[in-house]
């Protein structure tokens, strides 16, 4: 077993070693080229938060939950104190009834037979509402039931709006969603068979209207698709033909932003670390539908939106998006996505799912507990900035293993974020009972940044764990957010800048960042 591991763990270091290639030139312009993004709304880094789980993560007004909203907080100190949007939604929005006389906040039914992550369904009461007054500073789309077609449907989707409408303040109320992944409503046996998209148009335009105010004021977030292309016996569905001009989508002019759903892989793919997550050619290939959509929705006039986001599909995959290796993923799939200018994009969360950033209450003993993820996301936050002129230039350096890229603002080059994504881990990791051997030295690569002349030193924070497959012990410019130092506030445990760089007599820096890392190399004029 340990034999295994060992030899899975070493042989792409031997790989780099053998091929030479420990030295990599990273070309950096020193104002921003025009491959780089337009300035990154200070929104962009977004959540989606699962219905059923929403009270867990937000609490109520008797038992609010602090310790979510400090993460939040958190994340804040870094982007200006611009409200992040929460999108709370996913599978559950459609399993959802409205029960205007319960006294439970929410009521999850449970059968294990049917899903170990999720309810089969759940029942809401005006109390759900208070969730979203006890979070401070963000902003919201609340997600409403669109399957739930019986008779009761129409006052199931009214009640809902109307609830939304009377506790969330309207300067909190970003958008609204009617349904979640509808194009897979065939699929899943929540409508026949040969319902068509145009059907779906169909029933989504009755929807809108049935809840829209009488002063025409509510704006949606949609199609919220699962998918790129389903194609069934009977029908067809993608994001790019729902908006066929025959169909007339968006013929009220109510939809006013874009959201397609997309995941890396599935957990029935066999997802690993380093072939699935910690690999930048394979987020390449599983972000060029987004790519594409974006550059199709601008073309007409449409903000685009990655509107439910994750590692691996299915909730996440255990040792692969729950270790630290995830929080290098995360960091490298939100700024290649900023780079390519993607209007926001939310990551999603539910309580007991793998790749959720924090686990906001306790579960069968365990928890509250920030998780790998979440350093991710601090360590992005902390890359974009609080300038609103951030733009992101994607250093494409050819590689599975090493990605790279560059901040400017005001169009100056400002920093570069530099991750090894080669997978690390020190012999016996995950043997608790012995110590680490830390004779065996974590392999390093160094980049030549091609930086020429201007700046008069850099500094350089560090984004680290013991290794790829750990979920504690990691740290962001040596900050910890472990729930057990300060319940979630960040809590110095080691250096924040980890060295100063002196440009060489050309002008260009040189920085090594180890296996399993990430840098951000700050520029000084
Ligand atoms: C408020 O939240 C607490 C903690 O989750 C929960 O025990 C309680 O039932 C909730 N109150 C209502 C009315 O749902
Ligand atoms: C809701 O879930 C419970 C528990 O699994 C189940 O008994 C019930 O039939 C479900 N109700 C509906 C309407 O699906
Ligand atoms: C209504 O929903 C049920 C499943 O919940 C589905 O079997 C049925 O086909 C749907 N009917 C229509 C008209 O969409
Ligand atoms: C779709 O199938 C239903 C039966 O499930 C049938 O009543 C209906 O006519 C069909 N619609 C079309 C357009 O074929
Ligand atoms: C999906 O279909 C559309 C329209 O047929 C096509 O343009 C697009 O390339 C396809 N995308 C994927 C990811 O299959
Ligand atoms: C749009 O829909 C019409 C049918 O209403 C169909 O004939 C046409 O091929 C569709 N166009 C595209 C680009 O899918
Ligand atoms: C990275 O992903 C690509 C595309 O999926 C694959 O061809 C390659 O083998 C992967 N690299 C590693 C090191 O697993
Ligand atoms: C909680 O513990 C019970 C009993 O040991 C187990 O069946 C269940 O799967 C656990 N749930 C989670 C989310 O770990
Ligand atoms: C950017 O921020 C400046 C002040 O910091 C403000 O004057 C300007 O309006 C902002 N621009 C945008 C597009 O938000
Ligand atoms: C951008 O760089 C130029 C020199 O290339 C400098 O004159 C200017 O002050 C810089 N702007 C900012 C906002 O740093
Ligand atoms: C784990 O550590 C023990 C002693 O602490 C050592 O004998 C064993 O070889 C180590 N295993 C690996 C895979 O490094
Ligand atoms: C993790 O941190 C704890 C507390 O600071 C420390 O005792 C332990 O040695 C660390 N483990 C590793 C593998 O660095």
């Amino acid at each position: 077993m340990a034999f295994t591991k060992r030899l899975t763990l070493f042989l792409p270091v031997f790989w780099t070693v053998a091929s030479g290639s420990e030295n990599v030139q990273l070309p950096l312009a020193t104002s921003a080229p025009s491959s780089a993004s337009d300035p990154i709304p200070n929104n962009f880094q977004s959540f989606s938060i699962e219905l059923a789980f929403w009270a867990d993560y937000a609490g109520n007004h008797s038992c609010p939950n602090t310790f979510s909203n400090r993460l939040f907080v958190n994340l804040r100190e870094f982007n200006g104190g611009v409200p992040q949007i929460l999108r709370i939604g996913g599978n559950t929005q459609d399993h959802t009834t409205y029960i205007p006389d319960q006294k439970e906040g929410i009521i999850n039914n449970w059968d294990y037979t049917y899903n170990l992550d999720q309810p089969r369904n759940s029942t809401i009461g005006p109390v759900f509402w208070e969730s979203y007054n006890v979070i401070t500073g963000t902003q919201y789309i609340p997600g409403l039931n669109f399957y739930k077609n019986d008779s009761d449907y129409l006052r199931n989707l009214q009640g809902e709006a109307q609830e939304s409408l009377k506790y969330i303040p309207a300067e909190r109320l970003h958008l609204l969603e009617i349904g979640n992944e509808n194009d897979y409503g065939a699929r899943s046996g929540f409508r026949p068979v040969n319902w068509t998209q145009e059907d779906y148009v169909e029933e989504w335009i009755s929807r809108s209207r049935n809840i829209q105010t009488a002063s025409k004021s509510l704006r949606f977030f949609a199609p919220s698709f699962c998918c790129f292309n389903i194609t069934t016996d009977y029908s067809f569905f993608s994001p790019w033909t729902v908006w066929n001009s025959t169909f007339g989508y968006n013929r009220d002019g109510w939809i006013e932003e874009v959201s397609q759903h997309g995941y890396i892989s599935s957990t029935n793919n066999n997802p690993t670390l380093q072939g699935t997550l910690m690999n930048h050619t394979n987020l390449i290939n599983s972000a060029k539908p987004h790519v594409e959509l974006n550059i199709f929705h601008r073309q007409n006039g449409r903000k685009y939106t990655v509107g439910e986001t994750n590692s691996i599909s299915g909730q996440g995959s255990h040792g692969v998006s729950d270790v630290f290796g995830s929080a290098l993923w995360l960091v490298d799939y939100c700024l290649y996505l900023a780079a390519q200018s993607v209007t926001r994009i939310h990551l999603h969360q539910g309580t007991s799912y793998r790749y959720a950033a924090w686990l906001p209450i306790v579960v069968n003993g365990t928890g509250p507990l920030v998780k790998p993820p979440y350093y991710g996301h601090i360590f992005v936050a902390k890359f974009l900035g609080s300038s609103n002129t951030t733009q992101i230039n994607n250093v494409d350096l050819g590689s599975d293993y090493y990605s790279a890229y560059a901040a400017y603002e005001a169009g100056n080059l400002s920093r570069v974020a530099i991750l090894n994504l080669l997978t690390w881990d020190p012999p016996n990791s995950t043997d608790t009972s012995s110590s680490i051997d830390a004779t065996i030295d974590r392999p390093k690569t160094t980049f030549n940044l091609g930086v020429s002349q201007g700046y008069r030193s850099a500094t350089v924070e560090l984004m680290t764990a013991p290794g790829a497959t750990f979920d504690t012990n990691i740290t962001v410019a040596g900050i910890s957010y472990d729930y057990d130092l300060a319940e979630g506030r960040g809590v110095r445990v080691g250096k924040d800048i980890v060295a100063t760089l002196q440009p060489g007599k050309d002008g260009s820096f040189s920085v090594d960042v180890e296996a399993s890392q990430a840098v951000v190399v700050t520029f000084h004029r």
